[in-house]
């Protein structure tokens, strides 16, 4: 799934006047591609998310996805947040099957029940299936959360920074799981982040934003490789992009 933004404009209405929170941004995602944007807090990240899935309409400027504009909501994407958001009355299995007893109506409950074990297989959780949410630690949700929003196979996965409230050991396990994930279901995805190294670890391609109104400040592609592990984040060469990446999120913010 091949996405494209051109020059996005937007803006919200509030009572002391409208706030522009995105300035003509435009930017592409490769079909199968990994991008992570990183960008201060309340710069627009969360609002590139909703006109991506196409929740809302930007002001001005089109996204297109595939090629066809995007003009209303898709369920050909998957969605994950840093709240998980799993409802207590249903099992682990049953919160994960949940988008397919909406964009999947017809398909048979033991084929959903499948595809939530197999996904869960890939998380680590299969012993977890029957098991209420309450019964999960916080990486154990938010692996969950992830199985949720693949289980309807989306070409493109968002990801609201979904591990950004979890601790640092937790979410090294959950960024090497992400890539496995990644690896074997074969998605596109887009990442916002403010964490740096997860940028790194994950993405083909880190996109910098400035402050608000959002527009791009700098790209920098990256690859740790297939079998990436957690140490490469601790090499000279990631030292050095950390550094790039530091210095363009320090210039944009000045803008
Ligand atoms: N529905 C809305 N109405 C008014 N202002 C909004 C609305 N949604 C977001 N904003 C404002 O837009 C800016 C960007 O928000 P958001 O995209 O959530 O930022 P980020 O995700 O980068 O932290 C913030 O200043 C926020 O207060
Ligand atoms: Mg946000």
């Amino acid at each position: 799934m091949h996405i494209e933004a051109k020059n996005i404009f937007h803006h919200f209405g509030t009572d002391s006047g409208d706030v522009s929170v995105l300035k003509d941004l435009s930017f592409s995602v490769a079909n199968g591609s990994f991008v992570a944007l990183v960008g201060p807090s309340g710069c627009g990240k969360s609002t590139i998310t909703r006109l991506l899935s196409g929740l809302m309409q930007p002001v001005k400027g089109e996204i297109y996805i595939s090629g066809e504009r995007v003009v209303n909501p898709r369920s050909s994407i998957g969605m994950a947040f840093q709240n998980p958001v799993l409802l207590e009355w249903r099992n682990v299995s049953d919160n994960i099957t949940l988008p397919l007893e909406i964009v999947a109506k017809s398909s048979p409950i033991k084929k959903r029940k499948i595809r939530a074990q197999e996904l869960l297989e890939l998380v680590g959780l299969t012993e977890f299936a029957t098991n209420r949410p309450s019964e999960l630690s916080g990486g154990m949700k938010q692996r969950v959360s992830l199985c949720r929003a693949l289980v309807h196979k989306p070409e493109l996965l968002i990801l609201d920074e979904p591990f950004g409230a979890l601790d640092a050991f937790t979410k090294e396990d959950l960024w090497q799981t992400m890539h496995e994930l990644k690896r074997k279901e074969n998605f596109t995805c887009i990442l916002i982040t403010h964490d740096l190294r997860e940028a790194i670890f994950l993405a083909d391609e880190i996109i910098v934003l400035t402050g608000r109104p959002a527009s791009i400040q700098h790209k920098v592609k990256v690859n740790l490789g297939k079998n990436r592990k957690i140490d490469d984040l601790y090499s000279t060469k990631t030292a050095k992009t950390l550094a790039i990446l530091r210095k363009q999120i320090e210039i944009g913010q000045s803008m």
